[in-house]
């Protein structure tokens, strides 16, 4: 109730500040054009390629079994559905129309060619960090892309958050350029996995509260968030990852898969998967970065991991450790690493952060969808049991493994979760994406 009113609160304050604010942010529309034979030049293509993959663009431009970059996926914000837009050189449809000054004022201030507000589910809030030649680059490989004619899927918004004049207010009250660390201290790596993580790649995007109008909470940077229905774990001290990261751990983590602290399984899946076509050094900087972030904040609860041992005399955990036994442990008990000549066998479900997440969203999402094997290429694979186990069977597992493998007591609302999730189709990103 008090949230409720928090918000509407909110919402008329922003609404009233916004009206005044609109009418004198009014944005011109730029000349259309197109670039000049330098500004595509193959060198400039072949630079902004990496940088697309580093910026995780595909993961929104391109649709579920769509053409690259034609648009249609959609974004899911606590307000409605945002649909990423066409971004091929289509003149009509999509932005053929955009000279690189119109491609560098939508990626640095969100404002299209025809001078309207972008929503920040396009997270250009992190893209104004970007440098100019960065910025030319992701311009020439845009604009070389083939173009393809489609429409982009009208948004699901609801009035008056679909009144995108709206967004100037929005931009007024919570815009900053995101702020780019620099240390003495550190060497060229750490600086360049700064830049990447705060402007380009958008870690905090995903690993960031947001508050009540979708913003990310800057004093909050990297203490978790939400993403698609997922929990987005902490990339600070507040981490409840039972094992320590360490800068090793998260460059085998970020490539592809570490064989101790797992791989990655939902939203973050998509940025593992586009790390593929990045060159390693980059993929070293992001993680020298990161590994810093965790000495950051306030401590969490962190502790080792555990594996405790099962009252045998209760009947839910009975059926639980049955189902583990025969479905689980045949992976998850291999000990990790590439054991016999085997590729990605896991190791113990006790490393896991999933089983130390405050709800078990993650865990239950993992269980239905599984983890698809990468078209093309080996990699983690986890079967899916949407259908093969019950809802009551799920949660007699989810609620043995918590016991088991964390020291954090029971999650609540366990069951009714479980059902919730079961009854939602598969999400549709669930197929491993191939890489931009
Ligand atoms: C998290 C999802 C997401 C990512 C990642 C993303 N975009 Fe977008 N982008 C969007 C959405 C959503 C819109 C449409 C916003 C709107 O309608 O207000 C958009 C709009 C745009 C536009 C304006 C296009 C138009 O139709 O006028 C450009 C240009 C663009 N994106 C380029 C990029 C580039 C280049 C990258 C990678 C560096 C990228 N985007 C990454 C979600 C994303
Ligand atoms: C065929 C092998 C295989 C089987 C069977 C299997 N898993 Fe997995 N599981 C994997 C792989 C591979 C991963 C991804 C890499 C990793 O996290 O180790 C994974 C990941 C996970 C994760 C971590 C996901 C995340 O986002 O953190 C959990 C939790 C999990 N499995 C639980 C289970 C449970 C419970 C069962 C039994 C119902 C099961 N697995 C059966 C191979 C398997
Ligand atoms: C689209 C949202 C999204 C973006 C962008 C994103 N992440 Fe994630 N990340 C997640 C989610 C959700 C998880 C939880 C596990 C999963 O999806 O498999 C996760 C898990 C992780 C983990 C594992 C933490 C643990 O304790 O298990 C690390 C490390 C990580 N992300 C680092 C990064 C870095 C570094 C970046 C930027 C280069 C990044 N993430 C960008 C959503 C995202």
């Amino acid at each position: 109730m008090v949230r409720r009113r928090i918000a509407i609160g909110l919402g008329g304050a922003f609404l009233l500040a916004a009206i005044g604010f609109a009418a004198a942010s009014w944005r011109p529309a730029l000349a259309p054009g197109g670039p000049t034979p330098a500004e595509t030049a193959p060198e400039q293509v072949r630079k902004g390629a990496v940088l697309a993959s580093l910026g995780y663009c595909a993961s929104c431009h391109t649709a579920e079994d769509g053409r690259p970059y034609a648009g249609g996926r959609g974004v899911g914000t606590p307000f409605g559905t945002i649909y990423a837009t066409n971004i091929t050189p289509d003149p009509e449809t999509g932005i053929g129309r955009y000279t690189l000054a119109a491609f560098t004022r939508a990626m640095r201030e969100g404002v299209d060619r025809e001078g309207r507000h972008l929503y920040p589910a396009f997270p250009y809030t992190h893209y104004a960090g970007l440098t100019d030649p960065d910025v030319a680059a992701l311009y020439a490989f845009a604009m070389t892309r083939e173009p393809v004619r489609a429409e982009a899927k009208a948004n699901a918004l609801p009035f008056p958050f679909s009144w995108r004049p709206l967004l100037a207010g929005w931009k007024l009250l919570f815009f900053r350029e995101p702020n780019i660390p620099a240390d003495p201290r550190r060497d060229a790596a750490w600086h360049r996995g700064a830049y990447l993580a705060e402007a380009l790649s958008h870690c905090g995007a995903c690993h960031s509260p947001r508050n009540l109008l979708g913003a990310e909470v800057r004093t909050k940077a990297y203490s978790g968030g939400e993403a698609d229905g997922w929990w987005v774990p902490p990339l600070d001290r507040s981490s409840p990852a039972p094992l320590p990261w360490g800068e090793a751990d998260l460059t085998r983590y970020l490539a592809e898969w570490d064989p101790l602290h797992g791989g990655a399984a939902g939203p973050m899946r998509p940025v593992v998967e586009a790390h593929r076509t990045v060159p390693a050094d980059e993929i070293r900087a992001l993680a020298s970065y990161v590994a810093t972030l965790y000495g950051r904040g306030p401590a969490g609860s962190r502790t080792g991991p555990v594996d405790r041992a099962m009252p045998a005399d209760d009947p839910a955990f009975a059926r639980g450790a049955a189902t583990y036994a025969g479905a689980c442990a045949v992976c998850h008990e291999s000990g990790g690493g590439a054991a016999g000549g085997v590729p990605y066998t896991t190791s113990s479900l006790g490393h896991r952060t999933t089983l130390r997440a405050p709800d078990p969203r993650n865990l239950i999402l993992v269980l239905r969808d599984g983890i698809a094997p990468r078209e093309h290429a080996p990699g983690p694979i986890m079967p899916a049991y949407g259908t093969t186990l019950t809802p009551d069977q799920t949660t007699d597992l989810a609620a043995y493994l918590r016991a088991r493998f964390s020291p954090d007591g029971p999650w609540p609302r366990l069951g009714e979760t479980v059902r919730d999730l079961m009854r939602q189709a598969p999400r549709p990103g669930a197929r491993a994406e191939s890489a931009p």
